[in-house]
């Protein structure tokens, strides 16, 4: 599409620099070895490949939760949100799951979405860690909003997290947010965060390689529980 730049200048909200996320490789409960490292802009296209089957899937909230990353994927890709990034697991270049979030403030994280592809490893709970790390640990913030769209993600983060409740209006829809302070994190990090660095070159060009998206069937599949690990 034409792009008058003129008037993008006004329409694509200011962005504050962000640091890089690390890449790091974790070793999942079967044995295999995700890569987990930070995408960019132009991977968006393959990103919603993986997103798109998601959107039709009335199980577990993967609907809900797939339509709005859907969106918001989109909006980063034509700038038209403020300080997002995204974070993918990849095993053997394929896309496993992807998380993405927002600067709100310099010290405010906005936890936007989390969505395990292959299920029962808790790939989604790894990356869903480091996105946390991501907010606190190099982007330097003091705390995370987070809000819950499905049962599962409860018990993964206020749960597993001892969140705490605030009555802020979270960004998806206006639910009170919980927040992952600096000292939760820190406090949850020897338990919840894992993962080597650096990833070793080898493993690291085969995921930078290509980010390999499955099949819309092999994807209704995992998710529908059918195919196993
Ligand atoms: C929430 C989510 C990211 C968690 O991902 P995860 O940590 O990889 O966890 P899974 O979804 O694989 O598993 C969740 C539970 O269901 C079980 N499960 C579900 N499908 C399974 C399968 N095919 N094989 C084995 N176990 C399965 C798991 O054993 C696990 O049980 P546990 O909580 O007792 O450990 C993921 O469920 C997801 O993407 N859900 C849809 C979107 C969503 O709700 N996002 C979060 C919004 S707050």
């Amino acid at each position: 599409m034409a792009i008058d730049m003129e008037l993008e200048a006004v329409l694509r909200p200011p962005e504050a620099p962000q640091a890089p996320y690390p890449a790091k490789v974790i070793t999942l409960a079967n044995g295999k070895r995700m890569v987990v490292r930070e995408v960019t802009r132009a991977d968006v296209p393959k990103l919603l490949r993986v997103v798109h089957p998601t959107l039709f899937i009335d199980k577990d909230y993967y609907n809900v939760v797939g339509a709005r990353l859907y969106s918001e994927l989109l909006a980063w890709q034509y700038y038209r949100v403020q300080n997002e990034f995204c974070l993918v697991g990849q095993i053997d270049g394929i896309l496993v799951g992807m998380v993405n979030s927002r600067m709100y403030t310099a010290e405010t994280g906005m936890s936007l979405h989390t969505l395990a592809i292959d299920r029962g490893l808790r790939i989604g709970a790894h990356l869903f860690a480091a996105k946390m790390e991501h907010h606190i640990e190099f982007l330097g913030q003091k705390e995370v909003l987070i809000v819950a769209e499905s049962p599962i993600g409860f018990r993964r983060w206020m749960t597993e997290y001892g969140l705490e409740p605030t009555t802020i209006p979270h960004e998806l829809g206006g639910a009170p947010a919980y927040r992952l302070t600096r000292q939760l994190y820190f406090d949850s990090k020897p338990r919840l965060v894992v993962g080597d660095r650096p990833v070793p070159d080898e493993l690291l060009a085969v995921a930078e390689q290509e980010l390999i998206a499955a099949d819309e069937s092999m994807i209704r599949e995992k998710i529908a529980g059918l195919k196993g690990r």
